[in-house]
């Protein structure tokens, strides 16, 4: 067996780093752009820009939804769809503690309480047990992210809402194109947001994209983010139209060019998905048969569109008890790019905190239940036996052999040979 990077042995990834490139350039986005600027296609249909306004439409027909209204961050789709379902200070909003934390931070500037709640042990997703046990009189909606493009158990999470008659927020920034029984995410809720940072699987560079049904919560969403000219077309409600001028304070237009790329890149999400899942797949075909280890589930039912992240499970005590941290810094010597997954549950964080939001956001410390009590056990399991490595789509298949041999040969010594401690 060969000797480990770190007691000296050679490296297992001979290809360097950085081990994943996305997005993915194409003559496609390169002519998109060229032809934004030179064919004079920067111009204005009623107050919008006509490639903004044409991304809105070609989305709101992939997603089967009415409207869709595009942004410069799925962090404001965030915000903008708490708003327009009319959050406001002292309402609960029960949200994932296993997440990226802007699926739950918007609700912060709105006064609101984030209330988190545990995971499903086997994807990671919000746990519909823990959503009911979480409900109180205060709360009035639930926000879920279908983590790594895994939907959540939407069957069960749509039964609780509307038992309860309380709103539903997806958060789709892991899964542009996941389905769950064959229905596409982003179809469930009352509002489905979307980022479109650099890494997700429609990469605008920075953007988001926001979708309904509901042509109120889109004029709300609408004039919280925008002002002027648009607004003046689009807003029909007779109270909203009173802030036509000024909009709401914010100003969360996504740029133009962002909306060129956005719409260049949804052309070919099929192609990105079907080529990450058949990667991926066989990454999770070879991680199956290493010890130690065992590959993300995907449930029968579902389909993982963006799966964005890839994070294999750990034994650590198949391998000696070894800590995580000390065997990503085996994998790291390797030459792998390695790291434990994700963010740390929300509920660790100061944000969530009632104390830390009262004091930065200058509220009046708060009568609110104490959520510190709250507890998501599952959330620590989850996070601390998972690791995340590159999403690979495009990646040569020698640097995807070389992850395989570098996880076998870590693992098959840690498991039979002990050497951990050896390891500092
Ligand atoms: C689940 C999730 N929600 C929201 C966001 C925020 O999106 P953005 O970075 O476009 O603001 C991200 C970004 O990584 C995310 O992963």
């Amino acid at each position: 067996m060969n000797k480990l990077a770190i007691l000296g042995g050679k490296k297992s990834i001979t290809i360097k780093s950085p081990h994943w490139k996305w997005p993915p350039s194409s003559k496609e986005k390169i002519d998109a752009i060229n032809h934004y600027y030179r064919k004079e296609e920067n111009h204005f249909i009623n107050g919008v820009p006509l490639v903004v306004k044409r991304f809105e439409l070609n989305f709101a027909k992939f997603q089967k939804r009415k409207y869709a209204l595009a942004l410069n961050s799925g962090t404001s789709t965030l915000l903008a769809a708490f708003f327009a379902i009319g959050i406001k200070p002292g309402d609960e909003v029960i949200a994932p503690t296993l997440t990226f934390h802007a699926t739950a931070t918007p609700l912060g500037i709105l006064g609101a309480i984030p209330v988190l709640a545990d995971c499903e042990k086997e994807t990671g997703n919000i746990s519909p047990e823990d959503i009911k046990k979480k409900i109180t009189k205060k709360t009035k909606a639930v926000v879920i992210n279908h983590l790594c493009g895994h939907p959540c158990e939407m069957t069960k999470i749509l039964k609780i809402v509307k038992s309860k008659k309380i709103f539903l927020i997806e958060d789709c920034s892991h899964a542009h194109g996941s389905t769950y029984r064959g229905k596409k995410v982003g179809n469930f809720s009352d509002i489905a947001c979307f980022s479109l940072d650099r890494n997700k699987m429609i990469s605008a560079g920075e953007g988001g994209v926001l979708v309904t049904n509901s042509k109120f919560y889109y004029e709300r969403a609408l004039i919280l983010s925008d002002f002027g000219p648009r607004i003046f077309n689009e807003i029909s409600d007779k109270f909203l139209k009173k802030f036509n001028e000024t909009g709401l304070g914010y100003k969360h237009r996504i740029h133009p060019v962002a909306a060129v790329i956005a719409n260049s890149e949804l052309k070919k999400l099929n192609k990105y998905i079907l080529k990450r899942k058949t990667v991926l797949n066989y990454l999770s075909n070879k991680i199956k048969k290493i010890p130690g280890m065992s590959p993300p589930i995907t449930k029968k039912y579902v389909t993982r569109g963006a799966f964005y992240g890839y994070r294999p499970f750990i034994n650590l005590k198949e391998l000696n008890n070894i800590k995580l941290g000390k065997f990503i810094k085996i994998l790291k010597s390797e030459g792998m790019e390695v790291r434990q997954s994700g963010n740390p549950p929300l509920h660790t964080l100061n944000f969530f905190k009632n104390s830390f939001r009262s004091k930065i956001f200058n509220r009046a410390k708060n009568k609110f239940r104490n959520t510190k009590k709250l507890k998501c056990p599952n959330s620590k399991i989850f996070y601390e036996s998972t690791i995340s490595i590159p999403t690979f789509t495009f990646e040569k298949k020698k640097l995807i052999n070389q992850y395989i041999s570098a996880f076998k040969k870590v693992c098959f010594y840690l498991k039979y040979k002990n050497y951990e401690k050896n390891i500092k």
